[in-house]
């Protein structure tokens, strides 16, 4: 009977073990990480974008890390620098991902700083990438015979649409797309407003 003791005892252990090592110490040692000078926060419109990535389920097919050149191809790619914690003092929960079925998308903002190409590929990966496997997020966006006034409209490849008609980007896709141009970890990560890190 004893022995139950000893086991249950035994399993808290290994939990505390487990959440101090893995939760309590690394919260600890990064919580002072400074913000670099060359990362702004988001803007409301960036963090509208921000929500929809995460609900639109974007990182099941997309990472936001960037492994260090002895880890793997990763800059070798042209994905950017290797990610530090500092790229990540704005983002809570952060978006680090675990599959990459898609691209990593770190450095989009760099590498694809096109508003027009995010909107057509958004609308159709297809019309940009023809064996994508990436979803039409097409309900982002309106159909309309005539575009308005302060209406952005999707450049879009002879076919895709109805003939006469127009796409315009929903107010979804705006707040998205101006949330991957802000992707940009171009910056010096320990380089700190004010001076010295
Ligand atoms: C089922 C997996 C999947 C999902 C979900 C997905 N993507 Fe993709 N994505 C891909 C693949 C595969 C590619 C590479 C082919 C291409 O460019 O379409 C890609 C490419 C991209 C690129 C271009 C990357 C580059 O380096 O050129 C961007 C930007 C992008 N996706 C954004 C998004 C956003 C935003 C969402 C959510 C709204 C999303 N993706 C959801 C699979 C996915």
């Amino acid at each position: 009977m004893n022995r139950y003791l000893v086991i249950f005892l035994g399993a808290v252990a290994t939990v505390t073990f487990a959440f101090v090592v893995l939760i309590g110490l690394p919260e600890v040692q990064l919580a002072g990480v400074p913000a670099p000078a060359g990362l702004a926060p988001y803007t409301a419109s960036q963090a509208e974008g921000r929500a929809l990535y995460t609900s639109l389920g974007c990182y099941y097919c997309h990472s936001q890390q960037v492994r260090t050149p002895s880890f793997g191809s990763d800059s070798a790619r042209g994905w950017g620098r290797a990610s530090e914690p500092e790229d990540y003092v704005y983002d809570r929960p952060h978006l680090l991902g675990t599959m990459r079925t898609g691209p990593d998308l770190m450095n989009i903002g760099v590498r694809q700083p096109s508003r027009d190409w995010h909107y057509l590929h958004l609308y159709q990966p297809r019309a940009v990438a023809p064996f994508s496997v990436m979803p039409s997020f097409r309900f982002l966006f309106v159909l309309k015979d005539q575009a308005e006034m302060g209406d952005e409209i999707v450049t879009t490849p002879p076919g895709l649409v109805p003939a006469g008609k127009v796409v315009v980007a929903g107010p979804k896709a705006r707040a998205l797309v101006d949330y991957l141009l802000a992707l940009k970890r171009d910056y010096d990560p320990h380089a700190v407003a004010g001076g010295a890190p």
